[in-house]
């Protein structure tokens, strides 16, 4: 399952619910967690985690795979289910780039094949908008609008390929704690107008005309809070990127690329500067999570519906099976 970028993230005033309403446009790109769902004994639900930053994740039931299996589990009601996970990461924790978002819906996709659910792909994305608002975006993939908390979803057209050279930070940022210096900074919000000079030049598939119209407001309070971001944010400027953004709520920086040449050079670049604690280069859009295999011995007997009396606000009845994927 893919990490995200947010090509633009208009933030609003902050609302009664504790959630700003966003105007965003998600890039998925080429840097993926890989999750195993292996079956477990009934009732279990457990994870194991490896790779970037995974010191820092606790894999109770607070991670937020557990949680999406659980989501499920409780949904359909039936206790036999059970499951083992295993995620190996590789998109930075606390990073800005859905790493938990991705982890949550490769869960949920997983979880739905392992026990056969009878679940559509409109419906895995309800459940993926009650664990995080990026979750139904890291099912969906590609580039979409997202509106409401950024759980509204509707794709756009993009062109081509756009090359991008991300630089992790040292350490991360809570996603809560730039919204709330968001807040101080910005206390009326920003605008939430459509960005449509954005959304043309996706179409056209030109990153020089895409570079000049990304736009992120949590970039000011992502930058307060960790001030060493400018001078990675400047390097890579200097270095030759078209244009820089922090991605999300940070602290990670992408740099967008005129083509391929053009990152690898920056990415060396950037990585003999000392002003990231890794570079890599990676292209969007990308798919969302998909399965690379299957045939899971899991619970099969027949399609299971979920449990009577557990309902998902609006969802619809369509019964059509999940094609899932992770990865
Ligand atoms: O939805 P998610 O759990 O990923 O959000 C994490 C935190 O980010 C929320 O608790 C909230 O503080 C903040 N947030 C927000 N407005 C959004 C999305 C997230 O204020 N649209």
């Amino acid at each position: 399952m893919p990490a995200k970028l947010n090509l633009a993230l208009c933030v609003g005033p902050l609302a009664d619910d504790g959630y700003h309403p966003l105007t965003t446009i998600f890039q998925a790109v080429s840097l993926h967690d890989e999750l195993i769902a292996q079956p477990a004994a009934p009732g279990e639900i457990s994870v194991a985690m490896s790779g970037e930053g995974t010191d820092s994740v606790a894999v109770d039931d607070s991670n937020l795979a557990v949680r999406a299996a659980r989501l499920l589990a409780d949904s359909y009601g039936d206790e036999r289910f059970g499951v083992r996970l295993t995620v190996k990461k590789s998109i930075p924790v606390a990073g800005g780039m859905a790493g938990g978002s991705a982890d949550a819906a490769a869960a949920l996709l997983a979880c739905s094949v392992l026990w056969d659910l009878d679940i559509d792909p409109e419906e895995l994305r309800e459940y993926g908008a009650q664990l995080g608002s990026d979750v139904p975006f890291a099912l969906m993939g590609g580039t979409a609008i997202g509106t409401g908390r950024g759980d509204k979803l509707v794709p756009v057209l993009s062109r081509g390929s756009h090359h991008w050279v991300l630089a992790f930070a040292d350490t991360g940022l809570s996603t809560p704690a730039v919204y709330r210096h968001f807040d101080q900074l910005q206390p009326d919000g920003c605008d939430l107008e459509m960005p449509t000079e954005l959304i043309n030049a996706l179409a056209t598939g030109d990153s020089e005309e895409l570079a000049r119209h990304l736009r992120n407001d949590l970039a000011a309070a992502a930058i307060d809070l960790q001030p060493s971001l400018q001078a990675t944010i400047d390097a890579g400027l200097e270095c030759g990127a078209l244009a820089a953004i922090v991605s999300g709520s940070g602290p990670t920086v992408a740099f967008l690329c005129r083509n391929e040449e053009a990152a690898v050079a920056l990415s060396v670049a950037l990585s003999a500067e000392d002003v990231a604690r890794a570079v890599r280069r990676v292209v969007g859009p990308v798919a969302g999570a998909r399965l690379l295999s299957g045939g899971c011995p899991g619970v099969r007997a027949a399609r299971r519906t979920r449990r009577p009396g557990v309902r998902l606000a609006g969802r619809s009845q369509d019964s059509r099976r999940q094609d899932a994927g992770l990865g």
